[in-house]
């Protein structure tokens, strides 16, 4: 049976995740995670913050502390706030790992033996304001290709060309603003990616399923020309993994650090040692290496889609470039930008709403729901207060929980908290049994595809046909005439309860958790056989009515948090 690896995009260390880039790959990763999961597949998930670079040290040094100080901080945070969302890593690490500074120095080592690197001695940006070198982040300024004013040094935002600092129009420290920058020589290792150009553009070629935003953005920098420049994969900064050529010293790289971007995706397979070297697994090879058993294994990455090219080329260079069995990614799915209210969320402005903050206001499901349901596949999407109100209200509110409260409170008034026993279904039962039987299938297509706003649309689809059945059977009625046949009714519906419970898991894993608990039962077995699944509560089984699954927002919270969140966060 396959089994079924999935990473999540690391997230930087640099302050609290807005909730774009919580769809863009944290979210969508564990509901694929927590489907495979429900469906019976074994399944590791991995996650981990990225530790290194100058987003970590310029973060730490604005928040006035040590940088190794501040990430450890940071990851306790982030680990916390994942798990109010939810987030079911089976590890999250970090990149700063021990386990990671072996294999990175690992990989360099092996890249170094197959020929694949090579020192250039080259001119990088100083800064004699700063009195320091300027790499990545610590410079901005014009992109030469589509002239965005904000561009990194490493990476324009807006086009997501991968950028080197001395390819920018007008730089500027990021520092200090100064812009009297001087070019200055010093060595550094570069990964030879141009000479693995042709196995990767027979790898991506291959790769006929995947989808067109991922391959789009991979081939647009593979036939570019100079997509694929050779890298720089060292950096004259402190913080970091010190430049070595596996165990041994690397001449002339003494207090240089390998480029964030090169041990950033290393961390996943590191993670998963860490994950063993944690006790909470017992063997990582046979994930990660083809002569160990990871053969068998589906391997799904989740991420932004200005993290494609690294993901489409960086990391598959260093993998394909090591000369060893290591597991490639079999699947990518990228996803666009989330924007808020108008604009963009930005992390460096703090526009939007950031992950804590969605948590102070709301349970963890609300969240999920809203945005795995308006999830940026095929284009970005945009997160208003009205659209979120009315989501919650109405798929949450006044179909699910309606659905459940309606038909608990019913069942209790006339036949007590059990399944009631007597009647037979009829023809309003077949049609609905048909009906959603038929949707499950397709759910289960979209879900094993990673299509997350069908899926969502789908699982809604179940959801309303449950209450549309409700509404025409109308039992209240019913009972009147022919009790029994109510019964039947209520039978079948208190079974729905359950079924929406399995299947509304992945994406509402507390309601699920809720549901199941006041139908007091703990199977939950995937409705592979349909006619099963409606027998799990049989006659005579005890439930209780659950509190509020879900509660509707109001006009005031709304405008009140419209109003909060319209400024930006200190
Ligand atoms: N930290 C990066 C970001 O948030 C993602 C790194 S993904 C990895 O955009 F592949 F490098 F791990
Ligand atoms: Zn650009």
């Amino acid at each position: 049976m396959t089994r079924h690896l999935i990473t999540s995009a690391i997230p930087y260390i640099n302050g609290i995740k807005h909730l774009g880039n919580l769809v863009g790959s944290q979210l969508p990763a564990d509901l694929f995670a927590r489907f495979q999961r429900a469906r019976g597949k074994e399944v590791l998930f991995i996650c981990a913050t990225d530790e290194h670079g100058t987003p970590a040290e310029l973060a730490a040094a604005k928040a006035g502390k040590p940088v190794a100080e501040y990430c450890a901080d940071m990851h306790d945070i982030q680990a916390k706030i994942a798990q109010g969302f939810r987030l079911s890593f089976d590890h999250f690490g970090r990149s700063s790992s021990s386990q990671n500074h072996k294999l990175t120095q690992h990989f360099a080592g092996q890249l170094a033996k197959a020929g694949l690197i090579k020192e250039v001695s080259e001119t990088q940006m100083y800064s004699p304001t700063d009195g320091r070198y300027l790499p990545d982040r610590y410079i901005e300024g014009t992109c030469p290709n589509c002239g965005f004013e904000d561009a990194r040094g490493d990476q324009c935002d807006n086009c997501t060309k991968q950028l080197d600092p001395t390819d920018l129009i007008n730089p500027r420290s990021t520092v200090s603003g100064a812009t009297d920058l001087e070019q200055r020589e010093t060595k550094h290792l570069y990964l030879r990616q141009s000479e693995m150009r042709d196995k990767l553009q027979t790898w991506i070629d291959s790769k006929t399923d995947w989808p067109i935003l991922t391959t789009s953005i991979a081939k647009k920098w593979l036939n570019d020309g100079d997509g694929l420049q050779d890298r720089g994969i060292t950096r004259d900064l402190d913080w970091g993994i010190p430049v070595k050529n596996g165990d041994a010293d690397w001449p002339g790289m003494d207090g240089k650090v390998f480029y964030v971007w090169f041990d950033a995706p290393i961390e996943y397979i590191a993670a998963s040692q860490e994950w063993v070297d944690a006790g909470k697994g017992d063997d990582w090879e046979r994930w990660w290496r083809t002569d160990k058993g990871a053969q068998d294994v589906t391997y799904t990455q989740f991420m932004g889609k200005d993290n494609v090219p690294f993901h489409t080329l960086s990391f598959p260079a260093t993998i394909l470039g090591s000369g060893e069995p290591w597991k490639l990614v079999d699947y990518i799915k990228s996803f666009n930008y989330l924007n808020y209210d108008g604009g963009q969320f930005s992390t460096s402005r703090g526009r939007g709403v950031f992950m804590d903050q969605a948590l102070d206001i709301l349970p963890a499901d609300y969240w999920r729901w809203w945005l795995l349901s308006h999830a940026p596949e095929s284009s970005d999407a945009e997160f208003t207060w009205d659209n979120f109100q009315a989501s919650v209200n109405k798929d949450l509110a006044d179909v699910l929980g309606n659905f459940v409260s309606r038909i608990t409170k019913f069942c209790r008034s006339k036949f007590g908290e059990v399944v009631p026993e007597g009647g037979t279904w009829g023809e309003l039962e077949t049609t609905l049994i048909a009906d959603i039987e038929t949707r499950i299938r397709a759910y289960e297509t979209h879900m094993e595809a990673m299509e997350v706003r069908k899926s969502a649309a789908e699982l809604r689809a179940i959801w309303v046909a449950g209450n549309e059945y409700l509404q025409s059977a109308a039992p209240w009625s019913t009972f009147k005439e022919n009790p029994e046949q109510a019964a039947a009714q209520v039978r079948l519906a208190l079974n729905l309860i359950r079924l929406y419970a399995v299947l509304s898991s992945p994406f509402i894993p507390d309601a699920s958790d809720t549901l199941m608990a006041a139908m007091q039962c703990d199977d939950m077995e995937w409705p592979s056989d349909f006619t099963a699944a409606l027998a799990k509560l049989p006659v005579g089984h005890s439930f209780t009515v659950p509190d509020v699954t879900f509660r509707k927002i109001s006009d005031e919270e709304r405008e009140g948090w419209q109003e909060k969140f319209a400024g930006t966060r200190s």
